[in-house]
């Protein structure tokens, strides 16, 4: 560290991190927030250590009045207090400069800073949230300080490394309920308000701080070794809390058994705030979540609710290990959080819902990764961010599914128990500190002798990924790899691809690294069926690694044979289907292919590859109605005749004792069919709406269709019958459950109508509608209505600035203009956003952009497609 004694205020400002000089040990924080007036006053005391002559104290403040009276420093031991020459609050930098007349001695010492705050409405830092009480509303204060927002209440060293100790006290009114990351050891009532000392916490990172203070019921149990856990819903809710509660249980004994460290603070609570930013947050011992992602209402939630609820448990609760114990060193590192809790929630979730076969459903994690990483404006998993702005955006399907995707391979490539031995070993090594990628591997190699670090370096330093493509000759497997791109070029990544393969049976497999550009592999032994009539071939076994594979025409041919043959495994199918996909769209192969290998899935059994056949149909479809419109009936005719006949086995009803997937496929399915403008389903689906509309109690219309029936209802709404529109917002404004509400917000926008979706479009602006909730009815915005979307985007975009930010705000911009499909629109964004861009939004705009170019381009080349018309008509009348 330079002599930090000579420094100047100058030299800290536009710096990506804090000066390491003088370090937090310990936080003593007071806090009073004012819920009627939404503000709060508070002061900080914190102990730190000077490790280097320094005149400055530089940390973290935003948004904060901070008075420079109300700022002093008591060197450890000297019995006075120093005061500041000068404080300096640098809004750009979000940071407080303390300037005094003379250097600080090293060692340890006291900064008091006294601060005071708005409790603002924007979903971070310290903010309100509202509720009603008694038909009346309230406010409650909530924190949210990942990634960089505890700064927005306490002056604090707001960076994952900085961690330390922290001891909370709140001055809140007695009548409400005060949490924080501790269990409360003692309140003072006086009169109306009362004190509460929450016990010290082990040592943690700021962004993990929480505090919330209003009126809750709870639910409570303990998990086999004496953990409090806890389930905070609003008053009169918290049977809806029950099914979280158990998960809960179950989870952290899990964890604790898989990471070999016991759950470490005495108490878990869970809490749901009914307005959040993103679906939940793992503060330490106090995780908020969405009331969607919380709350199960035994009546009137869906299956794919209760999945929900459990997932998002088990990811949270996955945290307070990973992250809270073992923090990331810095954002760069993110994907250590996020990748790793994604993967072992599904990890938790096998383990309690085997039934739920949910690593065939987290292919479409693995999907979602490959979609944002076949862009160029992709980013390696392991990210440079140089300004705070930066690190909203990374909270993306990099970070979270390709991170759990090539988490996910690694731990197939080396055998669970390793992997889980060497995990273990990498928590207790790391526990109650800070880690780096590179730490990871080297606790995996030291655990599996096998090269970790060459090995991942490949998929988390580099963006992109490879297609492997795959030819056979003379007997021989010609494998070659090339970095695959949505946009048909080639790009220069190169991997160590583990690959795998088996041939004509599950039970003759290969596996070998592939680190070459182009290699021959004589694999005469294990094909020894490949003359027999019904030889196949299947690269990237279970689809357990991050690569495509492109198989040459024969090859491709068997698969396909052996997917209408049920040869293949779910996760297999659901592989051979996702990267024909993927290379149609980057101009790789023919649409008319696509089209055959989707009719090769007619008798598809499984909930995941059913759904993915269904949304890679809706997607062909809506290119089609930009690429030849004419063309469009015929194509629906098709996808209506190959769906049918799933829907009729299962039709509307449940069957007694039936599964949970099948519950899923139902929804999926009626959904799809009432988008595709299919009458029977339309018409039974207004029927039973019609019964629901007076009775929401009626067996006719269980939560898992409920979505396929509004969906169904808005196709019959236009702007001289408004009927079905109105009475879905009777249905939003009379229920209390969160996920009904997004359910009709979801549907609003599915209508032909642009006059309806404009509508719909401005319902998201009223008070009505919260702001977190405003992208389900983006979502839901059908695929004619698109450039709908947009116009309108446009037209409320300094409306939308003003009120949202962080992840929110980039989902606004991803959604609305990522499934435009022509240049010119591709050029409009491009212009409309030159003067709009800013560091919160850039990658998400570049990356939208892109995604319209690729989209514009696909068309093209449909358009080109002489025989396609022919060939989609032949596959109607086939069926
Ligand atoms: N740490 C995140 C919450 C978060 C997201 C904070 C974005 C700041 C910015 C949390 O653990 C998380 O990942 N939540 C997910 C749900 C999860 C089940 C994938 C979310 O909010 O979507
Ligand atoms: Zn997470």
């Amino acid at each position: 560290m330079a002599a930090a004694a000579e420094q100047s205020a100058e030299h800290f400002r536009g710096q990506a991190r804090l000066p390491g000089f003088a370090a937090p040990r310990r936080y003593d924080l007071r806090l009073a927030p004012d819920l009627a007036a939404c503000a709060f006053a508070g002061s900080v005391a914190v102990d730190l250590d000077v490790a280097a002559p320094t005149r400055f104290l530089v940390l973290n403040a935003a948004e904060l009045d901070v008075a420079p009276g109300g700022v002093g420093f008591a060197p450890r031991g000297s019995g006075q207090v120093l005061q500041p020459v000068e404080v300096t609050n640098v809004p750009e930098d979000e940071i407080l400069i303390i300037c005094f007349n003379e250097v600080l001695p090293l060692g340890e010492g006291t900064l008091t800073i006294a601060f005071q705050g708005t409790l603002n409405d924007k979903m971070h830092g310290f903010y309100r949230s509202v509720y009603e009480l008694n038909g009346e509303k309230k406010n409650m204060a909530v924190t949210q300080f990942e990634p960089a927002d505890a700064r927005r209440c306490f002056p604090c060293w707001d960076e994952p490394a900085f961690k330390a100790v922290f001891k909370i006290t709140l001055e809140v009114p007695s009548e409400t309920v005060a949490l924080s990351n501790m269990p409360v050891i003692e309140e003072k009532v006086n009169g109306p308000t009362k004190t509460v000392y929450f016990q010290e916490s082990p040592i943690m990172s700021t962004y993990l701080v929480a505090v919330i203070v209003g009126i809750f019921d709870y639910v409570e149990d303990f998990t086999t070794d004496g953990t409090r856990v806890r389930v905070y819903t609003q008053v009169g809710k918290s049977a809806q809390g029950k099914f979280a509660l158990e998960v809960a249980l179950k989870t952290l004994v899990l964890f604790k058994e898989y990471f070999a460290v016991p759950y470490p603070l005495p108490k878990m609570d869970m809490i749901a705030i009914p307005d959040f930013a993103s679906g939940a947050m793992e503060n330490y011992g106090l995780v908020t979540y969405r009331e969607t992602a919380l709350l199960f209402d035994e009546k009137h939630s869906a299956a794919a609710n209760k999945q929900r609820v459990a997932v998002v448990v088990a990811h949270e609760l996955a945290h307070q290990w990973f992250g809270n114990l073992v923090t990331m060193e810095w954002w760069t590192h993110l994907w250590l959080n996020e990748g790793f809790a994604t993967w072992v929630s599904y990890l938790a979730a096998d383990q309690f819902f085997p039934e739920w076969n949910v690593w065939t459903q987290f292919l479409e994690e693995s999907t979602t990764g490959f979609k944002l990483d076949a862009l160029a404006g992709s980013h390696p998993i392991e990210v440079d961010i140089n300004h705070v702005d930066e690190i909203d955006e990374i909270f993306d399907a990099i970070s979270y599914r390709k991170g759990a995707s090539v988490i996910r391979m690694l731990q197939s490539y080396l055998g669970a128990e390793v992997f889980q031995k060497s995990l273990a070993a990498y928590i207790k090594r790391f526990a109650y500190s800070n880690a780096k990628t590179e730490d990871l591997w080297a606790a995996l190699e030291e655990g599996s002798g096998e090269p970790v670090r060459t090995l991942m370096h490949s998929w988390t330093k580099q963006q992109g990924y490879p297609v492997v493509s795959v030819k056979l000759k003379d007997g021989k497997l010609q494998l070659e790899q090339t970095q695959f791109l949505s946009s048909g070029s080639t790009g220069v990544g190169q991997w160590v691809v583990p690959v795998t393969l088996c041939c004509c049976s599950y039970s003759r497999q290969e596996k070998f690294l592939f680190d070459g550009k182009q290699e021959d592999f004589d694999l005469s032994g294990l094909m020894e069926c490949q003359k027999k009539d019904n030889f196949w071939i299947k690269l990237n076994v279970n689809q357990t690694s991050f690569y495509r594979v492109s198989y040459d025409e024969e090859l491709a041919s068997r698969l396909r044979y052996a997917i209408e043959t049920n040869k293949l495994s779910a996760a297999d199918r659901y592989g051979v289907l996702d990267d024909a996909y993927a290379l149609c769209m980057a101009g790789k192969q023919k649409l008319v292919s696509l089209l055959h290998l989707i009719a090769a899935y007619k008798d598809e059994t499984e909930y995941t590859v059913l759904a993915h056949v269904i949304t890679t149909s809706l997607n062909i479809a809506e290119m089609m109605a930009v690429a030849a419109p004419e063309e469009l009936g015929s194509l629906k005719k098709f996808l209506i005749d190959f769906l049918e006949p799933f829907a009729q086995k299962l039709g509307w009803d449940a069957k007694s004792g039936e599964g949970h997937l099948n519950a899923l496929l139902r929804g999926t399915l009626l959904t799809a069919l009432a988008e595709l403008g299919h009458e029977a389903t339309i018409n039974e689906a207004v029927r039973r709406f019609n019964v629901f509309l007076e009775d929401r109690e009626t067996p006719l219309l269980p939560p898992d269709v409920r979505k396929a029936a509004y969906v169904a209802l808005m196709q019959t709404v236009n702007k001289s019958n408004k009927t079905g529109y109105e009475s879905l917002l009777k249905i939003y404004r009379e229920t209390d459950l969160s996920q009904e509400k997004v359910r009709v917000l979801g549907s609003l926008a599915s209508c032909p109508d642009p006059v309806i979706v404009r509508e719909a479009l401005d319902f998201i602006l009223s008070p009505e509608v919260r702001n977190q909730d405003a992208i389900f009815l983006l979502r839901g915005v059908c695929s004619g209505a698109h450039e709908v979307a947009w116009q309108w985007l446009k037209e409320n975009w300094d409306y939308i600035l003003g009120a949202y930010s962080g992840t929110l705000l980039t989902y606004f911009v991803n959604i609305t203009v990522s499934p435009l499909a022509t240049d010119e629109k591709g050029d409009e964004a491009e212009e409309f956003f030159k003067s709009r861009t800013k560091a919160s939004i850039a990658r998400t705009v570049k990356q939208s952009i892109e995604r319209v170019r690729i989209n514009a381009q696909w068309v093209k080349s449909i358009k080109g497609e002489a025989d396609l018309g022919n060939v989609i008509r032949a596959l109607a009348h086939k069926q």
